[in-house]
């Protein structure tokens, strides 16, 4: 059984994850309507990806006999600047994820909640790929340089994604 305090942690951070869904959809579609279809694809799995986050804490919130509490979605901005500029906020954003998964991987040791912090492994090793993942493409945008004419081959690079 869950105690009360890691279950609202965990609802809270399920709502984090669907959060993250949201901004990433609204950064597909910033990339659509620049025409960069290649980054609006990247953007478009990555919006997928957070969403099973979030369904992976939420199956194992029912899993510990725990209650659902779905919240309010925070509504997302819809414009960047430029396709660097939107990498900045991803990478920003995913530390973010980091502390947050970290201080519930720190609530689960103080609670003695073993299955939880079992659990909460896979997000770490996660969270070392979602920022990894993101730096090279804010790398590479940065390699190229940040305007659109220079960035068509990565667009075709970031649109393989499956
Ligand atoms: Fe679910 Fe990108 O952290």
């Amino acid at each position: 059984m869950l105690s009360k305090t890691m279950e609202e942690a965990l609802n809270r951070q399920v709502n984090r994850e669907f959060y993250s869904a949201y901004l990433y959809l609204a950064m597909s579609a910033y990339f659509e309507s620049a025409g960069m279809k290649g980054f609006a694809q990247w953007m478009r799995i990555q919006s997928k990806e957070e969403r099973m986050h979030g369904e992976k804490i939420y199956d194992y919130i029912l899993a510990r006999g725990g209650k659902i509490a779905l919240g309010d979605i925070e509504a997302p901005r819809a414009k960047w600047t430029s396709a660097g500029k939107v990498f900045e906020e991803v990478v920003s954003h995913e530390q973010k994820v980091t502390g947050m998964i970290h201080a519930l991987v720190d609530l689960a040791i103080r609670e003695k909640d073993h299955a939880s912090f079992e659990m909460l492994q896979w997000f770490v090793k996660e969270q070392v790929e979602e920022e990894a993942s993101a730096g090279d493409v804010l790398n590479q945008i940065n390699v190229l340089g940040d305007v659109v004419g220079h960035l068509f081959w990565l667009d075709h690079e970031l649109g393989k994604r499956e």
